[in-house]
């Protein structure tokens, strides 16, 4: 299989989006191909752009991602992606209670990935301000870089 990666939150409006364009951009700096997409738990925002302070806070860091639209993750998803990654701990809890049997894609923790910050959660910045969202835009480009050299190293 090609590599490929599905980011996986809550909402899928705020970290995995941004996760999902700092990974595009890090992979394309590189020339890397690589499947990327994201995906959320609930059906809440299914079909909306990202939250426009994940818009804002990528566009800041030169990364577009208005043209994504919200999904919730599905069954197909457990054989389409190599990883799934969960933006926190909860999140991956929930994905292993609907994991089905014999699933080849790998689960893991989004910071399992960064060195010194394993076992942590990217904290949801949506009922915060802005800088919760530059704290996630942190955390996901340190997880890009990571995820990226994990792949290289195969
Ligand atoms: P996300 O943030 O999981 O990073 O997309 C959230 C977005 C929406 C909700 C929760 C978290 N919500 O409850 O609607």
């Amino acid at each position: 299989m090609a590599h490929s990666l599905l980011f996986v939150c809550l909402g899928n409006i705020c970290r995995s989006p941004m996760a999902e364009g700092a990974m595009r951009e890090a992979s394309g700096r590189r020339g890397m191909n690589i499947r990327i997409d994201s995906a959320g738990m609930g059906s809440w925002h299914v079909g909306n752009p990202p939250d426009a302070r994940a818009q804002a806070t990528a566009l800041e860091n030169g990364v577009d991602i208005s043209g994504q639209r919200a999904r919730q993750i599905a069954a197909p998803d457990f054989d389409r992606f190599a990883h799934i990654v969960a933006m926190d701990r909860s999140v991956l809890a929930d994905i292993d209670a609907i994991r089905p049997q014999n699933a080849p894609a790998r689960l893991s923790l989004f910071l399992d990935h960064v060195a010194g910050r394993e076992g942590q959660d990217v904290a949801d910045p949506y009922y915060g301000d802005e800088d919760g969202f530059a704290a996630a835009w942190a955390d996901v480009t340190a997880g890009a870089e990571a995820l990226l050299e994990m792949l290289r190293r195969g």
